[in-house]
């Protein structure tokens, strides 16, 4: 690290190697077998994760920081003075710092992120960059429960900012669940900054996860490079080919891993058997009309009071207030 960059201190609840273990053995027992996308994100995962975001077919990248210029300030405003503003999934928060340029008398910035090295760098620099605000991270799984820090300075609201569409990574019964969370850790005055990738033609949805560049497909065989390392298993990346369809009855795109022919792998004491052709489910990402997404905000008691889309009408931001 920069010598003359001073380290932020962390809060630290990232699951640990047992968690990990457990969810995947769970997931793979599954029919059909699942892995948990949160793991996606160690360095290496991380750092693809980003090049996905640069490559020409991956249209959320653009459409999103197109949406964040423009209207920044006027999402600052919704979001109103002295707020102690939490991100889900901070990853390198350069979204985020177009807001905080606009915030009005921001309290503190809470970014959380599951991936410990990422989240700590983007901290480092923040608080270097922007030193009225409090810059306090927090190392999570933000799908469990976990506590806020507390602020020097009293704020007067709390609100979540959780762009880039991560919430389509989760099922719609997820989705309820995260939201109800969010909208109890808002607390009354609360209010939530959420990105959604609206639907749109298949080609266009399929080309920004099948990147020629084959990032996409080299961040999903990541995943079973991390397996291999941290939780001693055997998988063979390179007997596994990544796929990534629409499924337009669900309105989602589907990741799988491929199994390329018949194998075994082992994982600690267990052992899982793939036929040419088995799939893994790796990863969803569920595309929404702002009206589909605002109806299941509501049933939460989390109400739409303001919407943001790019020109083209690919991705929104939409803003919502707790109703009570
Ligand atoms: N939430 C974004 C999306 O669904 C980013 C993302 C998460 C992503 N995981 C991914 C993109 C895996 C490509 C592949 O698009």
């Amino acid at each position: 690290m920069d010598q003359d960059t001073p380290s932020v201190d962390l809060l630290d609840c990232a699951p640990t190697v047992s968690t990990f273990y457990e969810e995947i053995v769970t997931g793979l027992r599954r029919t059909p077998p699942r892995l948990p996308c949160k793991y996606f994100y160690d360095q290496r995962g991380s750092q693809l994760f980003d090049q996905i975001c640069e490559q020409d077919e991956y249209y959320l990248t653009d459409a999103d920081l197109e949406i964040m210029r423009r209207y920044a300030p006027q999402m600052a405003e919704q979001i109103g003075p002295g707020v102690m503003l939490v991100e889900y999934g901070s990853g390198s928060s350069s979204k985020t710092r177009l807001l905080l340029d606009h915030l009005q008398d921001a309290v503190a910035y809470v970014p959380v992120d599951i991936s410990r090295a990422h989240l700590q760098q983007t901290a480092n620099t923040l608080s270097a960059a922007y030193r009225h605000i409090e810059i306090l991270p927090v190392c999570a799984d933000f799908t469990q429960p976990f506590e806020l820090p507390t602020a020097s300075q009293k704020p007067t609201h709390a609100a979540v900012f959780f762009p880039g569409s991560t919430i389509g990574n989760f099922p719609p019964d997820e989705v309820r669940r995260l939201l109800n969370q969010i909208a109890t850790l808002c607390g009354s005055g609360g209010g939530l900054l959420i990105g959604i990738d609206l639907k749109k033609d298949v080609a266009t949805l399929e080309a920004a996860y099948n990147d020629q560049q084959g990032v996409t497909a080299e961040f999903n065989l990541n995943l079973l490079e991390r397996i291999n390392r941290e939780l001693e298993a055997d998988f063979q990346p390179d007997h596994f080919r990544h796929d990534a369809t629409y499924n337009d009855d669900q309105g989602r795109i589907e990741m799988y891993l491929v199994s390329q022919r018949a194998q075994s792998v082992s994982i600690g004491e267990e052992t899982f058997e793939f036929d040419q052709g088995d799939r893994i489910c790796t990863e969803y990402s569920h595309k929404y009309t702002v009206a589909e997404f605002a109806e299941i905000a509501a049933g939460v008691g989390l109400a739409l009071r303001r919407q943001w889309t790019d020109r083209q009408n690919l991705f929104a931001v939409l803003h919502f207030a707790r109703m009570n």
